[in-house]
C-alpha cells in the first residue's frame, strides 16, 4: 500500500483568551486522526496557529495596557503549553500575525483583485466619535426596536428575540466608550462571492462536506450568496490591505490563510515541498477540522478564495457539534467553563482524551461532558478493564518466570479474534467514529478478562503441576493488553508509551500485532493509570468558579469597584491631632499636626475651621491616609489627609477608640 500524504489542520484559535475543554474536543479528535494516520504509515502533518488579529484582540490589549503584540505572545506561550500538556502534537503552531501570513495573504488578495473577484463600494456604518472607530454589531449596545429592552446588542434582542440592523436600534451607544454612535460612510473591499455560485454548488455536493453540512449549505443557497466585506478601517489590529491606506483585512480573511502560512514554515524548516500540497492538481490530502459555528467560513469562502486564487480546494472539511458540560452549554457561573490549565492542574489529561474518544462520531450533534459518567466511566474502562488485564498477570511473569513470556502462543484463535478485529478498528477511526472504535476495544478488553477469570492464574499457581499453565495464561493475557493498547495509541499517546516501556518494545505498532510477543523479556509493571476520585471533579469545578471571579473582577477594572490589593495601597493610620492652628488669610482651613507614631509628626491642612475649635481637636485620634503623594499648597505642604464623614454641610472628624495608638495601621 502506498503511503498517502496528508496535511490535517484544526480551526486556530483565538488569541484573545485561554484554550478550555470545548476547544480541546476539537484539537483532541484531530490529534487522533493524525496519531492514528501515522500509525498506518502516512505521512501526516498537522498544522494549527493562533488566531491573533481583530477587534476583540486590539480591545483586550488596551484594557491591559499593553500592545497586541505583547497580548498575543503571552497568549501563544499559555496556548502551546496547555496542546502540550494534552499531547496535542502539532507539525508546527505559528500563529496569523507572521510574515509568512503577511505574504501569502497579500498574494491571495492580489491573485483575487486580478482576476475580478474584489469590489468596492461605500458603507454606512456605526462609528464611536470617542474611540474614533467603526463598531460592529457586537460593540453597539441599545434599546430594542421591538420591546424597548435596554442594553440590547446591535443585532438581536436577547429578551423577545427580535432581529435588526444596529441603525434600528434605539439610544444607541458604543459598549466600548458608552459615547452615542454616530452613522459615518466608508468605502469597503467586498469578495465577490456570488461569481463562485456555480463552482461552490457543485463542489459542496461532491463528497467534501458532511451530509448534514451539505444539507446546510443549501439553504444557504437557496437565501442566495452576499458579497463579502472583507476590509475593516483603521484603528484595527491586523494586517494593511496592500496599497491602502488606513484599511486592513478583516481578521477572517487571513484566518484560513492561516493554515497555508503554518504549513509554509513547516516546510521551509523541513524542506517539504510546500507547492505539492496546494497546486491545483495535487494529489495530497488536505482536512480541515472545525466546529460547526465556522462552516460558512470554510465550507463556502474559503474553497471561494482558493478557487479565485488558484489554488487547489480541501479534500474535506470535517466539522464537529459544541460540547455541553452536564447536559448544558458551559457556564462560568456553574464552574463548568472549564479551562484546560485548571483541568490540568487536578487531572490525568489522558482521561478527557478517552472520554472525547469514547464520545466522538463523524456526525455533528453536540456532545455531553457528563462528570459524573466522566469518572465512571474512565475508571471502569481504562483503569477496571485495561490496565486490569496487565496488573493482574504482570506479577507472576516477574516473580515466577524471570520477567519471560511463554514460548507458546496459546489460544490462537482467541488472539487472531484480537487481531482481526484490528480491521473493524482501523475503518472506524479513519472515519473518525471514534465511539464505535471504543466500543469494539472495550469488547476486546472485557473478553480479555473473561479470559483471566475463568482460568484463575491466582488459583492455578498454587498446584505445582500447572505452572506452566500460568506462564501461558498470563503470558497471553499480556499479549492481548499489548493487541488492546496498540488499539488505543491514537487516544492514549503517554499510557501506551509507558505500555511501551513495560512491554519492553520500542513502539506499539498495528502490523506488528500478527506475532505475538513470546519467550519476550518485559520490565516490572507500574500503575499506568490511577482511579479519578471524587473530589477531583469538585475541586475543577470549584476552581473553575474561582477563575470566573477573578475575570467578572477583571472586566469591572474600570467601573467603581476597587480590588483588595486597590485597598491596601491605601496607607490608612491612626492620628493623633497633637496642634490645631488657624491658618493666616483663610477661613476654611486648620493646620494640623499629626503624631503618626515611631516618633514621627506630619503637617497635614484640613478644611474643618467652620466645625471645630482647636481646642476640641488637640489631643483627639482620628484616622489619616499617609501616603498620599504630598500636595503644595499655599501656606505649605500637605502631607496627607484627616478622613471625616460629611454631607456638605456638617463635617465630622473619624474618631478612633481611646486606647488605639498613633501609627496603628487600619485594614
Ligand atoms: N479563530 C476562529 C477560527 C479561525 S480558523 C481559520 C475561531 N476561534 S475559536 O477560538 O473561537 O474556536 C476555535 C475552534 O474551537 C473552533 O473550531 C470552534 O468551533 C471550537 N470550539 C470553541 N468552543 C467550542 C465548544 N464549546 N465546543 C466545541 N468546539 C468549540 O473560531
Ligand atoms: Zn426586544
Amino acid at each position: 500500500m502506498t503511503s498517502r500524504k496528508i496535511l490535517v489542520t484544526s480551526a486556530l484559535p483565538y488569541a484573545n483568551g485561554e484554550i478550555h475543554l470545548g476547544h480541546l474536543l476539537e484539537y483532541i479528535q484531530t490529534d487522533i486522526w493524525m496519531r492514528f494516520q501515522k500509525m498506518m504509515g502516512n505521512k501526516c502533518h498537522y498544522v494549527c496557529a493562533d488566531d491573533a488579529h481583530g477587534t476583540p484582540i486590539m480591545l483586550k490589549a488596551d484594557e491591559l495596557g499593553i500592545t497586541p503584540e505583547a497580548l498575543i505572545e503571552g497568549v501563544s506561550e499559555r496556548h502551546q503549553a496547555d496542546f502540550k500538556d494534552f499531547s496535542i502534537g502539532f507539525s508546527q503552531y505559528h500563529s496569523t500575525h507572521s510574515q509568512e501570513n503577511k505574504d501569502i495573504s497579500a498574494n491571495i488578495y492580489h491573485k483575487l483583485n486580478d482576476a475580478g473577484f474584489i469590489k468596492k463600494r461605500t458603507i454606512s456604518q456605526a462609528f464611536d466619535p470617542e474611540k474614533q472607530m467603526f463598531l460592529s454589531d457586537r460593540f453597539i449596545k441599545g434599546d430594542c426596536p421591538k420591546c424597548g429592552a435596554n442594553d440590547q446588542y446591535g443585532d438581536n434582542c436577547e429578551v423577545c428575540g427580535a432581529t435588526y440592523s444596529p441603525t434600528e436600534l434605539k439610544n444607541a451607544k458604543s459598549a466600548i466608550s458608552g459615547a452615542t454612535t454616530i452613522t459615518k460612510d466608508s468605502e469597503h473591499y467586498f469578495f465577490d462571492l456570488p461569481q463562485f455560485e456555480v463552482q461552490l454548488k457543485a463542489w459542496t455536493k461532491a463528497g467534501h462536506l458532511q451530509d448534514e453540512v451539505s444539507n446546510k449549505l443549501s439553504e444557504w443557497f437557496e437565501q442566495g450568496l452576499q458579497q463579502w466585506d472583507i476590509s475593516r478601517d483603521a484603528p484595527y489590529f491586523g494586517f494593511h490591505i496592500p496599497g491602502v491606506k488606513d484599511k486592513y483585512f478583516y481578521v477572517w480573511l487571513d484566518a484560513p490563510i492561516g493554515y497555508m502560512a503554518s504549513f509554509k514554515k513547516l516546510c521551509d524548516e523541513q524542506g517539504l515541498d510546500f507547492d505539492e500540497y496546494f497546486n491545483k492538481d495535487s494529489s495530497t490530502e488536505i482536512y480541515h477540522f472545525i466546529g460547526k459555528d465556522i462552516v460558512y467560513f470554510h465550507a463556502l469562502f474559503w474553497p471561494a478564495m482558493l478557487m479565485g486564487a488558484n489554488y487547489r480546494t480541501p479534500s474535506a472539511i470535517f466539522a464537529h457539534g459544541f460540547l455541553t458540560v452536564n447536559g448544558q452549554k458551559m457556564s462560568k457561573s456553574r464552574g463548568t467553563f472549564i479551562q484546560a490549565r485548571t483541568y490540568l492542574n487536578h487531572l490525568n489529561p489522558e482521561c478527557l482524551r478517552y472520554y472525547y474518544a469514547y464520545k466522538l462520531s463523524s456526525k455533528i450533534d453536540d456532545i455531553d461532558l457528563n462528570l459524573t459518567d466522566f469518572k465512571q466511566r474512565v475508571n471502569s474502562d481504562l483503569v477496571g478493564k485495561v490496565v486490569n488485564i496487565a496488573s493482574r498477570s504482570a506479577g507472576f511473569i516477574v516473580k515466577k518466570f524471570n520477567k519471560t513470556l511463554s514460548a507458546y502462543a496459546i489460544e490462537p484463535e482467541l488472539y487472531h479474534e484480537f487481531v482481526v478485529c484490528g480491521d473493524v478498528i482501523k475503518k472506524h477511526y479513519e472515519a473518525r467514529n471514534y465511539n464505535q472504535a471504543i466500543r469494539e476495544i472495550m469488547k476486546l478488553a472485557d473478553k480479555a478478562n473473561q479470559y483471566i477469570d475463568e482460568h484463575k492464574p491466582w488459583q492455578l499457581v498454587k498446584e505445582d503441576a500447572k505452572q506452566a499453565q500460568v506462564h501461558d495464561v498470563t503470558s497471553l493475557a499480556i499479549n492481548l493488553f499489548r493487541v488492546l493498547m496498540t488499539y488505543l495509541k491514537p487516544v492514549l499517546p503517554v499510557m501506551a508509551k509507558q505500555a511501551e516501556a513495560f512491554l519492553n518494545i520500542d513502539t506499539l505498532n498495528w502490523q506488528d500485532l500478527k506475532h505475538p510477543l513470546t519467550k519476550h523479556q518485559i520490565n516490572a509493571f507500574k500503575p499506568l493509570m490511577s482511579r479519578i476520585e471524587d473530589d477531583k471533579i469538585e475541586q475543577i469545578i470549584e476552581a473553575s468558579k474561582q477563575n470566573m471571579q477573578v475575570a467578572v473582577q477583571d472586566k469591572h477594572k474600570d467601573d467603581t469597584l476597587i480590588q483588595i490589593n486597590d485597598f491596601t495601597k491605601i496607607d490608612l493610620r491612626v492620628a493623633k491631632i497633637i496642634k490645631a492652628q488657624n491658618v493666616e488669610g483663610d477661613d476654611k482651613l486648620l493646620q494640623l499636626t499629626l503624631d503618626i507614631g515611631e516618633q514621627e509628626t506630619r503637617n497635614v491642612f484640613a478644611g474643618i475651621k467652620a466645625h471645630y475649635t482647636n481646642e476640641e481637636l488637640e489631643g483627639r485620634l482620628t484616622i489619616m491616609v499617609a501616603n498620599l503623594a504630598p500636595r503644595k499648597m499655599r501656606f505649605g505642604v500637605s502631607q496627607g489627609i484627616v478622613l471625616a464623614a460629611g454631607d456638605g454641610e456638617l463635617l465630622h472628624i473619624l474618631s478612633v477608640d481611646s486606647n488605639a495608638k498613633p501609627g496603628m495601621k487600619i485594614s
